[in-house]
């Protein structure tokens, strides 16, 4: 006999889209969380720079909207984008009333700081701790709503019967046994995979195990070819410093102590977009002008007073990882692997295409960012796009009778983890991620070429080959960290396949996505989202049109 515990919806995820959705479904109903940290590890408590939203009277929902749509490179669904900036403030207000404690200005008012990209200072902050503020606020409203979190649990796969999602299977991670959670919808939150990169701004937890079951479950990925490199991340660490930083006035300098970001966008400065300031820093590193691979952000202009009041904790960071207190010197920082643009593909209303099945935060690409995420947009897509999953999702269910499930799907898994514990020898999985994460900060950077890319796809299938005789050592069911990680890895390789392919194909630059050999935006020939669906032989491309509502795609 199968033990099966139900749910009416099933969140996989319990970051801020995660939280957000549960908080957001309807009353009445069993809604369950699995993750596989305790919420408040969540990766969104480690954002740090603020949230935007057109609050201010000065500032409009359309200002933004078309910032956004700009800063995308015009690949973002231009009615996802004004759905997210229409909604947006009425969300920040929410969020205050639900008790997050955002930093002020002098007339009591929530603060906003200026952010690249944007014709605004629009972002709202809680100082440089904003995720933490935030994800503290919400795990609040979800013990008061009684939200089931199956903490520490691992998802394997989606449940997927007559192109139905009824559930998924996971491990209980401390006692190493797999179960089958039945739910008339699932929702994952289960964000990014920047941990695919050898060096990223991410937590170690984010290796996009989300998407990579969607994919194999039949869902296309958008977009995976648009990776987000943050331009001040910590030299060796690459520990996120806040583009708040720039925000606050910081500037950047080569090791002429010129600030070159004037050679490049006199206007715009150190608050151009993202992906064009870490080309710029790359470019003044690769010509011989970096300081031992880096450029300094210094801050020390802003004077003690303002660094400790508005980033206490990049000061913190700065001195603990790299010995520099900002106040006394500038920071050694480099472009480092940040976001995820692509992502499971849904509608505005985190719609896939597969019935009961729903995605939203960094895993989904609804589209809003297109080629370029702006800075500070991300929590603001996580709260937006989160509420609408959980109120979709609530009507679906009303929808839904009862689901039954057969013992297949468990069993499938189970063989899986057979087969990984199987081996009594073979290569550790250390040395295979090491590799992966290599082929792609060494080919699929902020500079991108053909036979580059081509070498790292082959490094790919080669490594998804080797990873077939993994060895584990850990053959327990206790807590068994190196199966898990095992698990992840391959979901790293699914997921840096169609990273790759995705890249090779497109031949023009927009966004984050530069070739050396295409250095222009070709709307011509590329105006068009990419899908990957998953097939025996690797991804299968396909492509599909961009949503444009109010803002032709201009220069
Ligand atoms: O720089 C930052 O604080 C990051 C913000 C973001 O990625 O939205």
């Amino acid at each position: 006999m199968m033990e099966v515990r139900t749910h009416d919806i099933l969140i996989v995820g319990a970051g801020l889209a995660g939280m957000r959705a549960a908080v957001a479904a309807a009353p009445g109903l069993d809604v369950a969380i699995v993750s596989k940290v305790h919420p408040l590890r969540s990766h969104s408590v480690a954002a740090q720079g603020g949230i935007n939203a057109a609050i201010s009277p000065k500032d409009s929902w359309e200002a933004h909207a078309f910032d956004t749509a700009k800063g995308s490179g015009y690949l973002g669904d231009q009615d996802a984008i004004e759905v997210m900036c229409q909604e947006g403030p009425a969300d920040i207000l929410e969020l205050e009333r639900l008790g997050a404690i955002f930093s002020r200005n002098e007339q009591g008012e929530i603060a906003q700081r200026p952010f690249g990209g944007a014709g605004y200072p629009r972002t709202c902050y809680a100082a440089d701790r904003t995720g933490h503020a935030l994800l503290h606020a919400m795990y609040e409203q979800l013990l008061k709503k009684g939200v089931f979190v199956y903490e520490e649990w691992y998802v394997l796969s989606l449940i997927v019967e007559d192109r139905i999602c009824k559930g998924v299977i996971a491990m209980d991670v401390l006692r190493g046994e797999l179960h089958a959670i039945e739910a008339k919808t699932v929702i994952f939150a289960t964000g990014g995979y920047g941990r695919v990169y050898s060096s990223s701004t991410n937590a170690v937890i984010n290796t996009g195990d989300g998407m990579s079951m969607a994919y194999r479950a039949g869902v296309p990925l958008m977009d995976m070819e648009f990776v987000q490199f943050h331009p001040t991340t910590l030299r060796e660490t690459g520990i996120l410093i806040t583009e708040g930083a720039r925000g606050e006035g910081g500037y950047l300098l080569n090791t002429l102590g010129d600030r070159f970001m004037s050679r490049y966008d006199p206007q715009k400065m150190e608050l151009a977009t993202r992906d064009f300031i870490s080309r710029c820093e790359q470019q003044e590193i690769e010509e011989g002008r970096g300081v031992n691979g880096c450029v300094l952000l210094d801050l020390r202009h802003l004077g003690k007073k303002k660094i400790m009041e508005r980033l206490p904790q990049i000061r913190q960071l700065a001195i603990s990882f790299v010995g520099v207190d900002p106040i006394e010197s500038p920071i050694p920082v480099r472009p480092g692997a940040h976001y995820s643009m692509g992502g499971i593909r849904t509608n505005a209303w985190c719609e896939t295409e597969l019935a009961g099945f729903y995605a939203a935060g960094e895993c989904a690409c609804v589209s809003v960012h297109g080629a370029n995420r702006l800075g500070g947009n991300s929590l603001l897509e996580t709260i937006v796009f989160g509420r609408r999953a959980g109120i979709r999702a609530s009507e679906y269910v009303r929808t839904v009778k009862s689901v039954t499930l057969s013992s297949a799907p468990l069993q499938a898994e189970r063989k899986k983890v057979e087969r990984l514990l199987k081996h009594k020898n073979g290569e550790r999985i250390g040395p295979l991620r090491e590799e992966l994460g290599a082929a792609m900060t060494d080919h699929l950077g902020i500079f991108r070429k053909r036979e580059r890319m081509e070498q790292a796809l082959r490094r790919i299938r080669d490594l998804r080959q080797r990873y077939e005789n993994v060895y584990l050592e850990d053959r327990g069911k206790i807590f068994n960290t190196e199966l898990t990680n095992a698990l992840e890895l391959g979901s790293l390789i699914d997921l840096a396949e169609t990273i790759v392919i995705g890249a090779i194909a497109r031949e023009e630059s927009r966004g984050s996505h530069f070739r050396t050999e295409f250095p222009n935006r070709n709307d011509a020939g590329w105006l068009k989202h990419t899908l990957a669906y998953c097939t025996e032989s690797g991804p299968r491309l396909e492509y599909a049109p961009v949503t444009i509502t109010r803002f032709p795609p201009a220069g």
